[in-house]
C-alpha cells in the first residue's frame, strides 16, 4: 500500500500555447502539444512505441459538441489502435490522467504511456462557459442556489478574510506575482505584467482621445473598479483565471527504460489523490481537505516533506485558491499563506516559489488540460530549460497540485531530478 510497484520516469513533455484560438479545435491544440513533446525527448521516440493513452478532458461534449475525444485524438496523431481513455474529473482531469498513466506503468501492464490534457472553451460565450463549468458543482443543492465558480471561491475568500484578517489586497498580490511570472512565459494567455497592461490601457485611451487614467502604481490599478471589475466580491477580474483553449502532453515510461529516451529523466516519486463532497457540506471553507490528504500521500510515498520542495505549480483558478493551496500543501501554517504572499515569499526569489509559469491566472486555464500543463513547467524547471524564468540554483524536487471543482478531486505529484 502507498508504494508504486516499480518506478516511473517522465521523459518528455510539451504544450500548445494557451489562449483563445478561433478556428482551432482541441485536435489541433493536441497535435501542437504532441509535436512539442516528441521534440522534447532527447534521444527521440517512435510514436509506435507508445502502448496506451490517458487523456484528461472536462467537457468537450458541451464546449465543442464532441464527445468520445480520446480515440479521436489518438487517430489524429496516428496512435490507434492503442487503448485511448478519457478521464473526467473537472479541472483535475489531466492530473488524474497522469496518475492513471503512472499506475498503469507501475503495475507492469505498459512500459510507455502517453498522458495528456485538452480543453477548447472559447467557442462558447462566457455565460455558457460559466454554466458548463458549474456542472462540476453540486447540481442539486449548490447551482440552484445561484453558485458559480467565481462565487464558490469568493465564499472561500470571505471566509479566509473573516478568519485570518486577510484583505482583498492580499489576493491582488497573488495575481500581481503570477502576471510577473507569466510575462516570462511565451506560452501564457495573459503573458503581460500588470505594469505593462497599465501602459497599454493608457496608450489606448490616448489613441481614442479619452482621459488618460492616472494610476499611482499596480495596486492602485487593481483597486480601480473600472480597470479591475468585481466578478464575485472580493474576487475581481485579475483574481480569476481566464477562459482558455490549450493542450499539454507528457510521456512516462518505466524507470528501467528511461535511459533509452534520455540521460536526464525526471522521476515521479510521489502521487496522491483524494476526494470530498460538495463545498456546502464541508467543515471548513478555508482549507481543502482532499488536497492535504493527497499531499500527505505524495510526501509519504516520496519520503520527503514540504520543506524539501524547491518550487510548486499549484491550482490558482482564483487567487484565494493559491493561498489556500500553499497551506494545504504544508508550505505555510493555516492562516499564514496570505501573509507569505504579501511578503513575496511565493515570488521567484521567495522562500517557496509558486507558479513560476504564471499559473492558471496568467498562463491560462483550459480546465481539463491544466494538470499536465503544470507538469510541463516542472519538466522545464528541473531540467534547467525554463529560459528567462528559470529558477537559479540546484533544484531537486518540484510539485504539482491540481484541483477539480472546489476540491471534490485533488491530485498531487512530486518529481525528482537525480543527475
Ligand atoms: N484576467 C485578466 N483579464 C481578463 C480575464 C482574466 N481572467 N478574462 C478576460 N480578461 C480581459 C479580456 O482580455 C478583455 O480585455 P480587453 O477588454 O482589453 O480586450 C476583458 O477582460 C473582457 O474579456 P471578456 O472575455 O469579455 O471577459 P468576461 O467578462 O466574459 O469573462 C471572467 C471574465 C472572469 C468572468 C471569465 O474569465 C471567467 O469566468 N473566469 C473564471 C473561469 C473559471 O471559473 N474557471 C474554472 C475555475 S474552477
Amino acid at each position: 500500500m502507498g508504494k508504486l510497484a516499480r518506478g516511473v520516469a517522465l521523459v518528455g513533455a510539451g504544450m500548445s500555447k494557451f489562449g483563445a484560438f478561433k478556428g482551432k479545435t482541441s485536435r489541433d491544440l493536441f497535435v501542437d502539444a504532441f509535436m512539442e513533446m516528441l521534440a522534447s525527448v532527447d534521444k527521440g521516440i517512435d510514436p509506435k512505441k507508445i502502448e496506451a493513452f490517458y487523456m484528461g478532458n472536462f467537457s468537450s461534449d458541451l464546449f465543442e459538441g464532441q464527445g468520445h475525444l480520446a480515440p479521436i485524438l489518438a487517430s489524429w496523431t496516428g496512435l490507434n489502435p492503442i487503448p485511448a481513455t478519457r478521464i473526467e474529473d473537472a479541472c483535475a482531469s489531466a492530473g488524474v490522467a497522469l496518475r492513471e498513466g503512472i499506475i498503469a506503468v507501475a503495475s507492469g501492464l505498459y512500459d510507455v504511456v502517453l498522458v495528456a490534457g485538452v480543453e477548447k472553451m472559447t467557442d462558447l460565450p462566457t455565460e455558457k462557459v460559466t454554466d458548463t463549468l458549474a456542472t462540476a458543482a453540486d447540481m442539486q443543492y449548490e447551482v440552484p442556489a445561484g453558485f458559480t465558480f467565481p462565487g464558490f471561491y469568493a465564499s472561500m475568500a470571505t471566509a479566509y478574510m473573516d478568519k485570518y484578517g486577510a484583505t482583498p489586497e492580499t489576493f491582488m498580490k497573488v495575481g500581481l506575482k503570477n502576471h510577473e511570472n507569466g510575462a516570462l512565459n511565451e506560452k501564457a494567455q495573459f503573458g503581460a505584467k500588470i505594469s505593462t497592461i497599465m501602459e497599454i490601457r493608457k496608450a489606448s485611451a490616448a489613441r481614442k482621445g479619452l482621459p488618460i487614467p492616472q494610476w499611482a502604481d499596480e495596486m492602485d490599478f487593481l483597486q480601480d473598479d473600472k480597470a479591475n471589475p468585481i466578478i464575485a466580491w472580493p474576487m475581481r477580474l485579475y483574481d480569476c483565471s481566464p477562459v482558455s483553449d490549450g493542450a499539454a502532453v507528457a510521456l512516462i515510461v518505466s524507470e528501467e527504460l528511461a535511459s533509452l529516451f534520455t540521460d536526464h529523466p525526471l522521476y515521479i516519486v510521489g502521487t496522491g489523490q483524494a476526494s470530498d463532497g460538495a463545498l456546502h457540506d464541508r467543515e471548513s471553507l478555508t482549507s481543502i481537505k482532499a488536497a492535504s490528504l493527497a499531499a500527505d500521500q505524495a510526501y509519504t510515498m516520496a519520503g520527503i516533506g514540504p520543506e524539501d520542495i524547491d518550487f510548486a505549480e499549484v491550482h490558482d483558478c482564483f487567487t484565494i485558491a493559491e493561498i489556500i493551496a500553499t497551506e494545504d500543501l504544508g508550505f505555510f501554517k493555516p492562516g499564514e499563506g496570505g501573509r507569505m504572499a504579501e511578503e513575496g515569499q511565493t515570488g521567484r526569489s521567495g522562500a517557496k516559489p509558486i507558479n513560476l509559469s504564471g499559473g492558471l491566472k496568467s498562463k491560462g486555464h483550459p480546465v481539463g488540460a491544466s494538470g499536465v500543463g503544470q507538469v510541463v513547467e516542472v519538466w522545464k524547471q528541473l531540467r534547467g530549460e525554463a529560459g528567462e524564468r528559470q529558477l537559479p540554483g540546484q533544484l531537486r524536487y518540484g510539485l504539482t497540485h491540481n484541483v477539480g471543482g472546489t476540491g471534490q478531486t485533488c491530485v498531487v505529484h512530486i518529481f525528482e531530478k537525480r543527475d
